[in-house]
């Protein structure tokens, strides 16, 4: 059989380009940690106050895990609880997320941490805050009359600086 010229520079160019996406597609989802919520951590919407870690929220610190501490937030029309959140710099922190009501968008402004929160799910996120300031919690997801007022605040501190 002959492969015309133009027919396998073809073949080349199209095997290239589903290498490169590849690539990409497999840099961003395991280096860079995008992914879908997980959606093998559901909760019954309707008692979040009741389950765990749900019934406690706040910023919580864990020994013997990879990462040092565990910030739990829930969401709810028009607001987060905690509403303010302090972290020593540099820590490795595990943020899990849920709401009791509709759809929210927990996005902490300025980092790449973004996760969608859907009634009946939990949503995680892993990631070391090496950067100190006062960061806004927003939610991006429109969610009802009340959601340009829905945020919370999100304090990374450098203990050293005396401030
Ligand atoms: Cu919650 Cu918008």
């Amino acid at each position: 059989m002959e492969i015309h010229k133009y027919e396998k520079w073809w073949m080349i160019f199209g095997t290239g380009t589903l290498i490169v996406f590849l690539i990409i597609l497999g840099v961003s989802a395991f280096h860079g940690g995008t992914h879908p919520n997980n959606s093998k951590w559901t909760i019954n919407y309707e008692n979040v106050d009741q389950i765990e870690p749900f019934n406690n929220p706040g910023l919580h610190k864990v020994e013997g895990k990879d990462w040092d501490y565990e910030v739990v937030l829930v969401a709810q029309a028009f607001a987060y609880n905690p509403t303010e959140i302090e972290i020593p710099v540099g820590s490795k922190v595990r943020f899990i997320a849920t709401t009791k009501d509709v759809i929210h968008g927990l996005e902490v402004a300025g980092t790449n941490i973004n996760m969608m929160l859907e009634p009946g799910y939990v949503s995680e996120k892993i990631t070391t805050l090496d950067k100190a300031g006062t960061y806004t919690i927003v939610c991006n997801e429109y969610c009802g009359t009340g959601h340009a007022l829905m945020y919370s605040t999100l304090k990374v501190v450098d203990n050293n600086d005396n401030n």
